[in-house]
């Protein structure tokens, strides 16, 4: 991304978050509230989404069965992607023992222990692990996107699945942009700090 597409995208975020002219309902409001707490009484990072239910309005868009999340945090996108889609389940990772505990908690109250799992870890590691090629919708939001955890995200993707990677405006190594502005590879559009990006299938050379 270009030092004037950078620009622009900032401008984009705070244009959007002053003049937000529109407020839906927000069913797991309560446990980005408990997020927000939590991150002021200990200046973690556990900072809930700043494009608030904009996760689970694609999931409910694209129907999302299966979902996997880098940086769960207290569980707020995990919570608000599983009740936008009943029957999905979403597959969540969080490197941080405290985090993993509260959001357990928090998608416990919301009853959604059997539709979310939380993943304690690495999100590299963890992303290993989980089935290749079998999710429709993958998200992150674990501080500044690599290189290596969006090819991690790419591999559990089906061809067609959805990537929604956020946090581009922590300024993520070149290679990340290369990657997702590959029209090879994705089809591709910005939403402020945010970029939507649909899996292609790769074209023989
Ligand atoms: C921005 S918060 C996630 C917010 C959450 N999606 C929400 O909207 O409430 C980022 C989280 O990612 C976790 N994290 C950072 N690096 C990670 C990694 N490499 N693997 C797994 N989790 C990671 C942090 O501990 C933090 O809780």
């Amino acid at each position: 991304m270009s030092a004037w597409s950078r620009v622009r995208t900032a401008g984009v975020a705070v244009a959007a978050a002053v003049r937000d002219p529109i407020h839906p309902d927000d069913p797991a409001v309560a446990v980005q509230a408990a997020t927000r707490r939590h991150r002021k009484a200990h200046r973690c990072g556990a900072y809930a989404y700043g494009e608030g239910p904009l996760p689970a309005t694609i999931a409910a868009a694209v129907g999302a069965r299966r979902i996997v999340e880098v940086g769960t945090a207290l569980g707020y996108t995990s919570a608000s992607m599983a009740l936008a889609v009943p029957v999905a389940h979403v597959d969540t990772i969080e490197l941080d023992h405290e985090h993993v505990l509260l959001a357990r908690e928090q998608l416990a109250g919301l009853g959604l222990q059997d539709r979310v799992t939380v993943h304690e870890g690495d999100a590299v590691d963890l992303l290993a692990t989980l089935e290749a090629g079998a999710y429709d919708l993958a998200f992150f939001d674990g501080f500044t996107p690599t290189h290596e955890v969006l090819l991690a995200l790419r591999d559990r993707l089906r061809v067609g699945g959805s990537l929604l990677a956020g946090n581009l405006i922590l300024g993520p190594e070149q290679e990340v942009t290369r990657e997702l502005e590959d029209p090879s590879r994705w089809r591709t559009c910005t939403f402020g700090e945010t970029a939507l990006c649909v899996k292609r299938e790769p074209v023989e050379r």
